[in-house]
């Protein structure tokens, strides 16, 4: 398709999250299936998918008891909503395997469409929970640099890069940024208590974060962070929301990446991994003293989302749970990623290009050099991004990358052979870059 055909098959679509010009100029990736950590795109390529879509097809593509799982429900009820005191069968039994899995505290959850929703809502209810307490003025809430919460006005506005921003603002007011954890877990404390004394803790209702961001390349804080950083917040009657939209569901080596700090946070965003993808669906776990209040309330609790708890994705959302615990996914996303971890490792003492690497479970980084004498290809921006065009290219692999850092978060049922292969890939890249005259 050319820059200049605005209309016919295909041409109507508006991509998310990439150049419009560049799309229409350059065509679309269009993937018509998938199998396992692989896709197949229309032309009949194989992919390895190093990234399972958006880090979210946590169980790999193909997975038959899921697609009879919401037939099934499709079958019985087309849709039931959640509003008025309604519910259905679905929406009320994963609510409650969410409780069994969740840590002890969470009991009661939310249900929202995706990401963004479910972070907009997690800020709405921490907002009235400290209104119910009498804390009118605590609306404000503090989120981190190089985070991302998804693209809604408040999702936005709570997202730490600017460049989400342009031309899109202004932005909720309401919004303060603190820095992404720099190693040094006292400096960053102090940092947070500043910002808390600026700002005024009597005007502060939460702090949204993601255990690990990845906009930065994939920030795993030190071991004492997340403990220091919640005493902090709990000491100032700061409620603390925890963006696992990523994390959750086993990513990280645990069934929600708070839990590798013992940190119970108050309210938990959770979307992507609770489908595998398969379906659209979010919630937010609450934890039992903001739930209390709300119940407590006595009025109308009005906010809903006519999608939200959909019951075919609640049905789906159980069965994708069944495996996920069946098959250990979260165990596996340890020992997998720890295999992952020494195979870069290898590839970094093989590779000067190849600076360090990085995982919690199956999030993994690499972060790369370019070599001094390479001059990157007309429009590359970076060498993050040479080495993923390589790689889908000549390797048919996708990846992520964020400046010189590369990402995976591949489906969680990876094995050790195609993680060989993902690491074989950018070593074939690197070698090709080395002899680049
Ligand atoms: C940590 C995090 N929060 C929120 C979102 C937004 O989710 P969605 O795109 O489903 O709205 C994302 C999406 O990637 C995310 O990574």
């Amino acid at each position: 398709m050319s820059a200049t055909e605005t209309t016919g098959p295909g041409s109507h679509l508006v991509h998310h999250m990439t150049s419009l010009a560049a799309v229409a100029d350059q065509g679309a990736f269009v993937v018509v299936a998938g199998d396992g950590a692989r896709v197949t795109t229309a032309d009949g390529t194989e992919y390895l998918d190093g990234v399972a879509g958006l880090i979210n097809v946590n169980v790999g593509h193909g997975r038959e008891e899921l697609v009879e799982a919401a037939a099934a429900a499709m079958r019985d009820l087309a849709y039931g909503t959640l509003f008025f005191g309604m519910a259905t069968p679905h929406a009320l039994g994963l609510a409650d395997d969410l409780a069994r899995i969740t840590p002890a505290g969470i009991e009661r959850f939310f249900f929202a469409v995706g990401g963004s929703d479910a972070n907009d809502s997690a800020i709405k209810i921490a907002r009235r929970y400290q209104s119910l307490r009498g804390h009118e003025d605590r609306a404000m809430i503090l989120a981190r640099e190089h985070s991302y919460h998804g693209m809604t006005v408040a999702g936005m506005s709570a997202t730490g890069d600017a460049v989400y921003r342009t031309d899109f603002g202004p932005v909720v007011p309401g919004f303060v940024h603190v820095g992404q954890p720099s190693g040094d877990t006292a400096a960053d404390v102090a940092a947070l208590e500043a910002t808390i004394a600026e700002v005024g803790a009597e005007r502060i209702a939460a702090m949204i974060a993601e255990p690990v961001s990845l906009p930065s390349g994939l920030v795993i804080p030190p071991d004492d962070y997340w403990p220091a950083v919640h005493a902090v917040l709990q000491r100032h009657g700061i409620l603390l929301i925890a963006d696992e939209v990523v994390t959750g569901f086993s990513r990280t080596g645990r069934m929600f990446g708070m839990e590798h700090w013992d940190v119970v946070p108050d309210l938990i965003s959770m979307s992507k991994g609770i489908t595998s993808g398969y379906l659209p669906l979010a919630a937010v776990g609450i934890g039992d003293d903001v739930y209390a209040t709300l119940e407590g309330a006595g009025g109308p609790f009005l906010h809903g989302f006519t999608t939200g708890g959909h019951p075919t994705s609640c049905a789906l959302a159980r069965a994708n749970l069944a495996i996920i615990e069946r098959e250990d996914l979260a165990g596996n996303a340890d020992r997998r990623g720890a295999y992952f971890q020494r195979r870069l490792d290898e590839l970094c003492a093989a590779y000067p290009a190849a600076l360090r690497g990085r995982h919690l479970g199956l999030l993994v980084a690499l972060d790369l050099e370019p070599p001094a004498d390479f001059a990157l290809p007309d429009g590359v921006a970076s060498f993050g991004l040479h080495v993923r065009n390589e790689l889908l290219a000549t390797q048919h692999q996708i990846i992520r990358y964020y400046g010189d850092t590369l990402v995976w978060g591949p489906s969680l049922a990876i094995t050790e052979a195609e993680i060989d292969e993902l690491v074989a890939g950018v070593a074939a890249v690197l070698d090709a870059v080395a002899s680049t005259p």
